[in-house]
């Protein structure tokens, strides 16, 4: 087993080892196949009440557009993508805790749900309508449990970072590090699918630091990870305060080369989780195959973006936000032979091993879709 010591080699080293990139595909190989689940990534809106000082969507900045999809535009879209065998969905917004949005959200969901089945029914096939990932940021406890009951069953929220100290020097006062815990422990006590992970590579965050993470992961027993490099967003505080590092010549190789460290060492050490390839991981500027070394080093879940075209461009969390298309991302998986996976819910097996302590009854479950 690896213990801190190790990996805090392993970051600090300079290059990605590539014996570290096989040991942890062999360990996706036996814990999770070669498989990769898609999601449609559908971003609602980039209204957000929040003011991290790294992100493009924060509150104070008045040089976006802010946009919110109409309910139907994104009905629609959803149902046209199930139509296509596009199964598993995840729905992100900026955080807006605020009852009349959540409660309009929540039957967005219940509508799309009830139509999803019925296409199931039309065609034949097991009805458990769409596969849905929330990913609203902390809400009441109360708002959480309806979501749930509403039909979301994985949430994504990211702790960022597991350092309190850390957490509090990128964010204004009023944002709590011990309220986002206590929303990852409401979402797991609910029985949601959970997924939180980081940023990589924001100035300041120490090799220890990602040990820390890497900790966080396995202790407060996570289903998903998601995480990727920082980037620069030029009308953040993040990026006044540290524009010269940030410009400097080996910043994003660095950030990269720790992402995908970061990935392999999370397949290592927890196994039967799903990891995300992050959109950041393909953002990256003059770095071409992230994407394919992400999946190697263990990302087994893909959420390639399906905003509508005038819309999507107004998510910039950071700059330069690439992404590639949903005909590009499964070509290039094809090409480095693992198995593009669009008509099924791809489920974390942790899941099921942590609250039923049995991966096999997974078998008998309606949700399990191998
Ligand atoms: N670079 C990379 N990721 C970012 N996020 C926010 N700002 C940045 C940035 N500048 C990530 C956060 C958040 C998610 C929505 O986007 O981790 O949880
Ligand atoms: Fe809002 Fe999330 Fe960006 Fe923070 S990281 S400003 S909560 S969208």
């Amino acid at each position: 087993m690896m213990n801190s010591q190790k990996i805090l080699k392993i970051l600090e080293h300079e290059e990605i080892d590539h014996s570290l990139i096989d040991t942890a595909n062999s360990i996706r190989e036996s814990k999770v196949g070669n498989k990769v689940f898609f999601r449609a990534l559908i971003e609602i809106t980039n209204i957000c009440n929040k003011n991290c000082y790294y992100c493009g969507l924060r509150k104070n900045n008045k040089h976006i557009k802010r946009y919110l999809l109409s309910e139907d535009e994104l009905i629609n879209l959803v149902i046209e993508l199930y139509k296509k065998g596009i199964k598993s969905f995840a729905f992100q917004t900026g955080e807006i805790n605020n009852e009349k949005f959540i409660r309009k959200l929540i039957k967005i969901i219940q509508t799309i749900k009830r139509e999803t089945k019925k296409i199931d029914i039309q065609n034949n096939e097991q009805t458990k309508g769409a596969g849905i990932t929330g990913s609203f940021g902390e809400l009441e406890k109360e708002f959480y449990e309806e979501l749930f009951k509403a039909g979301v069953h994985r949430y994504l929220l990211r702790i960022e970072t597991s350092n309190k100290k850390l957490y509090e020097k990128f964010h204004p006062k009023n944002h709590s590090f011990n309220k986002r815990l206590k929303c990852l422990e409401h979402l797991k006590n609910i029985g949601y699918q959970v997924g939180s992970g980081i940023i990589i590579g924001i100035p300041g965050q120490t090799y220890k630091n990602f040990v820390e993470d890497l900790n966080f992961f396995k202790n407060f027993d996570l289903d998903m990870i998601g995480m990727g490099p920082y980037i620069e967003h030029h009308d953040t505080p993040v990026f006044y305060q540290y524009k010269k590092l940030i410009t400097s010549k080996n910043f994003y190789k660095k950030n990269f080369e720790l992402s995908i460290k970061m990935i392999a060492l999370t397949r290592i050490l927890l196994g039967d989780v799903n990891i995300v390839n992050s959109t950041s991981l393909q953002s990256l500027p003059s770095i071409n195959n992230a994407f394919e070394l992400g999946i190697k080093a263990g990302a087994n879940v893909v959420m390639p973006i399906f905003t509508p075209n005038i819309q999507r461009k107004k998510y910039e969390i950071y700059d330069l936000k690439k992404h590639l298309t949903f005909t590009d991302i499964k070509k290039r998986i094809e090409k480095i032979g693992f198995i593009p996976i669009c008509d099924k819910w791809g489920d974390p097996l942790h899941y099921f091993e942590r609250r039923f302590h049995n991966i096999k009854q997974c078998n008998q479950l309606e949700n399990f879709s191998s």
